[in-house]
């Protein structure tokens, strides 16, 4: 049996385990990039580290399985992120890469690239990942719900998240729930923000 549990740091490995075999639109990202470090780098570790008190993961007994990670406030997490955190891991990339690798690059490195224009209403932002043998058996909806009441709980307003635009199942998963698209998500193309108000 599958159980939601808060995060713990021996969880480490295996939250970025799931981000790097998730991180390609959801399907295996392993070897897509000049390093695997990439993807946890950027979406997983740093909120684990910084706000493991906002991680909550699906453990089936053996290891963790999936995970929802979260900032309560992404203007303060934005600066951390750029002063602090991408500093100590940008120096394991760079060279030659790919346009695809070039522009994750380019987006950690900027720190406005979180702030949503409706950031102020949604202050929380978070990250979702099941493995392929987790997935469609409620645990996404347990793990956003779990969240959600942690976040509430903080008095936190709202909670969005960025997805990138050709993710079908997830943008189908996220309104099931009750997420609504940003208005400003008409600002770009290849990703677009939902939000939902705190539970
Ligand atoms: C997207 C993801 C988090 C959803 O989690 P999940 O555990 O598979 O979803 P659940 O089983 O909890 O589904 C919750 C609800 O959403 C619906 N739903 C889920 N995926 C759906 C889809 N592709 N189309 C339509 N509805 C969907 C379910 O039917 C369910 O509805 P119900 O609770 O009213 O019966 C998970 O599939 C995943 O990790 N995918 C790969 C990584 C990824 O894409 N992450 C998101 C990046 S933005």
């Amino acid at each position: 049996m599958i159980t939601i549990r808060p995060y713990r740091p021996g969880d480490r490995a295996d939250v970025y385990d799931v981000c790097v075999r998730t991180g390609a639109t959801g399907q295996d990202a392993s070897g897509m990039y000049s390093s695997d470090d990439l993807l946890p780098d950027i979406y997983a570790l740093p909120y684990v580290d910084t706000e493991p008190e906002l991680a909550f993961v699906a453990d089936d007994g053996e290891r963790v399985v999936g995970y929802v990670i979260a900032t309560a406030d992404t203007r303060a997490f934005a600066r951390w992120f750029s002063d602090t955190w991408w500093p100590s891991v940008a120096g394991k990339y760079g060279g030659t890469v790919s346009d695809a690798e070039a522009g994750i690059l380019a987006s950690a490195a900027d720190p406005e690239r979180m702030l949503v224009s409706e950031v102020d209403d949604y202050p929380a932002h978070l990250h979702i990942d099941l493995l392929p043998e987790a997935q469609g058996q409620g645990l996404g909806r347990r793990l956003i719900d779990t969240l959600r009441s942690a976040l509430a709980e903080r008095g936190v307003r709202g909670l969005h998240l960025t997805m990138g635009a050709d993710n079908i199942n997830a943008g189908a998963f996220y309104r099931r729930l009750g997420f609504t698209e940003l208005a400003s998500s008409t600002d770009t193309g290849t990703s677009f923000g939902m939000a939902i108000e705190r539970s």
